[in-house]
């Protein structure tokens, strides 16, 4: 569904992507681990076309999307869920679930998607009037979350979704992203909760210092003894 190969990407002097390859098959929950500064933000970006490329490609059902603009990129079905939310705080819920869907295509079924996006996340139903920027970190999460659903992602990509938040709302955020799948939502998950993620996973891939150092089934990763050392502590 989703190939990239052999990315490289620059911030001047810093090779922030040094020849990353991975691949999404559909309906997969692939997971992107790494330390801080691994380049794994950088690889969402340069995907939803926020971030050129240097060299390399990026293809989304066999055909080429690298240099597409965010926006064409979005109307291909791949939706992002930033790094730290980016919420409109002086909006309601409500108004946030509604910016998501400002695609014609995702326009179309703004009902139906309210309606799944609430079954999801009943606690946002209650709040749907409230501003966006008084919730709760794991509130605003989940706004952030079931705005990208409201978009009809084909791809959904999560950068980070429990950054900071509680251990039960990580919980449930990491519920939720397996619920998502399970609904047929095909994800690419970036996240520093190595257990948690590659708990749920199908596939993952380490990324480190703008490399990808390991890759396989979520399961041979958690049996891995690099992960077992360097990432879970073990
Ligand atoms: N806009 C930018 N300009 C210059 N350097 C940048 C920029 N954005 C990121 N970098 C650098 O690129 C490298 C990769 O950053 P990136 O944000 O992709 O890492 P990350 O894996 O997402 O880290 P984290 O887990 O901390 O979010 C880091 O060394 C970072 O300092
Ligand atoms: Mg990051």
């Amino acid at each position: 569904m989703l190939a990239v190969n052999d990315l490289e990407v620059h911030y001047q002097e810093l090779r922030a992507l040094r020849g990353v390859s991975l691949e999404v098959t559909q309906a997969d929950l692939v997971a992107l681990i790494g330390s801080n500064g691994a380049g794994k933000t950088t690889l969402l970006n340069t995907i939803s076309g926020l971030i050129p490329a240097v060299k390399g490609q990026v293809s989304w059902r066999g055909n080429s999307i690298l240099g597409f603009s965010a926006d064409a990129i979005c109307q291909e079905g791949i939706i992002q869920v930033p790094e730290g939310r980016k919420l409109f705080s002086k909006m309601t819920v409500g108004e946030n679930l509604e910016m998501g869907a400002y695609l014609p295509t995702a326009r179309a079924y703004i009902a139906e998607n309210l309606q799944m996006v609430f079954d999801i996340f009943p606690r946002l139903a209650e709040r749907r009037k409230q501003l966006a920027g008084s919730l709760s970190g794991g509130e605003q999460q989940m706004v952030a979350v079931a705005r990208a659903i409201m978009a009809r992602p084909q791809l959904l990509m999560l950068d980070e979704p429990s950054l900071g938040l509680a251990p039960v709302m990580a919980a449930d955020i990491f519920q939720v992203v397996e619920d998502l799948n399970q609904r047929g939502i095909t994800i690419l998950l970036i996240s520093q909760e190595v257990l948690h993620t590659l708990t749920i996973a199908t596939y993952a891939y380490v990324l480190e210092n703008g490399k990808v150092t390991l890759d396989g089934t979520a399961q041979h990763l958690l049996d891995d003894p690099r992960i077992k050392e360097s990432y879970l502590g073990l």
